[in-house]
């Protein structure tokens, strides 16, 4: 016999200390348990012993056997699972930060103001992205080859859809669903064939709308007046400049005193002192013709706000089309 049975132990043990996977515990209980295995072997060689030392020999193999079989179950349990990688974890790396997400400042401004309009009694409106010229345009008194389709650089799809140029249409398709009174704001994505450093071919604009008896110019104000302050803060003087668009008549747009020069007059305002934010008006009634509202018994007023420009007021950022680079260096700082 070449080995003793102490010996045979002890090899087993180092080697069942040094198996790294299940696969490694297979090997071993073959080697030592199976048919041809070191144990079995010395078992069937104790008969060729002198009888004296048959008991004894015999007692102790068995006991071996049993050891083994109970620590091959336990290594085998404890490496389970464990694939061949796992047992090379480098426990100095340092650990993975979580980037845990947030939203886009667009995203964030745009929900601001929603609850802000929210507040004030406003509804939630939406529509397609993908218009009909007849929503975009026709409907809104914007007839076809008429010059103040100049106003805004279209994609046409075909003749008859657009790529829609502003939230507008949603104010007819609001209007073509229900009967005044009508309260709503309309956030969405707008294109535009246009892009330098304050303008995007798609961009975010709010729309709203507000129709009922009695409704008047000082309504306007009052609202939009209340809004660009809870945007801002309190203290952000605001100016109605005569303007015009097809839909409302009359109309205006609407401009804060700049916030980096705050009216001295610098390059972000054009040495004007003044930053536009959105356009605005009494609804033309010729659109309350389009969507058959009475418009002698009905008034209303109708604004749209650019809002990636609003964002960019808010957070001074002098670049809009950092919005839309994905660089997450800038996105993470909101
Ligand atoms: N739709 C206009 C634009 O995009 C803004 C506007 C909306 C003006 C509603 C008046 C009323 O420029």
């Amino acid at each position: 016999m070449e080995k003793t049975i102490d010996q045979i132990r002890d090899d087993a043990l180092s080697e069942i200390e040094a198996a790294a996977t299940p696969d490694d515990i297979n090997a071993l209980s073959v080697r030592y348990l199976g048919r041809k295995g070191a144990i079995t072997r010395y078992l069937r060689n104790i008969s060729g012993l002198p009888a004296d030392q048959r008991p004894e020999a015999g007692q102790k193999a068995n006991q071996t056997k049993k050891l083994l079989e109970g620590l091959f179950d336990e290594r085998l349990e404890a490496l389970a699972g464990r694939t061949d990688s796992d047992s090379r974890i480098d426990v100095s790396l340092p650990g993975r930060a979580q980037a845990p997400g947030m939203l886009h400042p667009v995203t964030r401004i745009s929900r601001e103001i929603c609850e802000i309009f929210a507040g004030l009694g406003f509804d939630i409106a939406e529509g397609p992205e993908v218009e009909l010229d007849f929503y975009n345009f026709e409907a809104l008194n914007i007839p076809k080859n008429h010059p103040a389709r100049d106003m805004q650089d279209t994609f046409y799809v075909s003749d008859n859809i657009v790529l829609r140029t502003h939230t507008s249409p949603i104010q007819i398709r609001t209007m073509e669903k229900q009967k005044p009174p009508v309260r709503v704001v309309a956030p969405g994505k707008v294109y535009r064939c246009d892009s330098d450093l304050t303008h995007t071919p798609m961009f975010h604009q709010i729309e709203g709308l507000l129709v009922d008896k009695n409704i008047s110019f000082g309504d306007l104000k009052g609202i939009l007046t209340t809004v660009v302050h809870r945007i801002f803060d309190e203290k952000t003087s605001l100016r109605f400049r005569p303007s015009f668009f097809p839909f409302t008549e009359p109309s205006a747009e609407v401009d804060i005193l700049c916030v980096i020069c705050r009216g001295k007059g610098c390059r972000v305002c054009s040495h004007t002192g003044w930053l536009e934010i959105l356009g605005s008006g009494m609804v033309d009634p010729a659109v309350f013709d389009n969507v058959e509202y009475d418009k002698d018994k009905y008034t209303g007023f109708a604004f749209g706000m650019g809002m990636e420009r609003i964002a960019m007021l808010k957070y001074g950022i002098d670049d809009i089309r950092k919005f839309f680079e994905n660089d997450y260096r800038f996105l993470r700082q909101f």
